[in-house]
């Protein structure tokens, strides 16, 4: 049901640490992965009583459509040719979503599983903010990520339960990609919390988000 939690004791903390909180599922109070991620929140708050949180929904946030404008800006900026003011107005929406992770010290995400792989307007969010010289720079030594230093916890919630009848190594696009591109963007300090069988019947729904929730509160009271 859920993934060792690589708990840090030693964890430093700073006098007024910046949280961003991704939230990737629609369903509110229903939700799996924002309950087990609230888990995490108030026993971090109760830690960090001045630390700040940014809640980034990505259902309800405008994200920047990623044509036009924002796709020729990329392409300019790739090539090193000058872009044009509605090109760096474009360019300027998407700097200023992606600033919110710059500002986190600690990135928590929640995640629901879709078809194997994560909402679609969580895969919009990424595509949108993860560009060179923005979350990562490349160059003839490779990738390099900009937001090393921070770490993230993902909430991975999912209908099923991964193992024998849903192997992982087939099936699991979510947090496996989750995992791909927080390394990508420089974040390699990544814990994962599972919370699985939501769908199948009540009784292993609660006990899928009571074990989760008291793993997640225990991580949120050391970071
Ligand atoms: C469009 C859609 C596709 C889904 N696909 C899967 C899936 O591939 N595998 C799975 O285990 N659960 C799947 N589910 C179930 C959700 O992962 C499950 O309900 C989970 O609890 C959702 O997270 P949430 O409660 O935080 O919204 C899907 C749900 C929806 C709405």
């Amino acid at each position: 049901m859920s993934q060792t939690i690589d708990v840090r004791q030693d964890a430093t903390t700073t006098a007024t640490p910046r949280l961003l909180h991704v939230e990737a599922s629609p369903r509110g109070q229903r939700s799996a992965s924002l309950q087990v991620a609230h888990a995490f929140l108030d026993a971090w708050k109760a830690r960090h009583p001045s630390g700040s949180i940014d809640v980034l929904n990505v259902w309800t946030t405008e994200l920047p459509a990623f044509d036009g404008d924002a796709i020729d800006a990329k392409y300019a900026g790739l090539e090193g040719r000058d872009r044009s003011a509605a090109q760096v107005t474009a360019w300027q929406e998407i700097s200023t979503l992606a600033d919110r992770f710059h500002k986190a010290d600690i990135v928590l995400l929640s995640v629901p599983m879709w078809n194997f792989g994560i909402p679609y307007r969580l895969k919009h969010l990424i595509d949108a903010i993860s560009q060179k010289d923005v979350l990562f720079t490349f160059d003839e030594r490779g990738l390099n990520g900009m937001l090393g230093g921070r770490r993230a916890v993902v909430v991975d919630s999912r209908g099923v339960g991964l193992g024998p009848d849903f192997p992982r190594e087939e099936l699991d696009y979510q947090q496996r990609y989750m995992t791909a591109w927080l390394r990508m963007i420089g974040i390699t300090d990544i814990t994962h919390i599972e919370v699985e069988k939501t769908l199948m019947g009540a009784e292993l729904d609660h006990a899928a988000r009571a074990e989760a929730c008291a793993q997640a509160a225990q991580l949120g009271a050391t970071l």
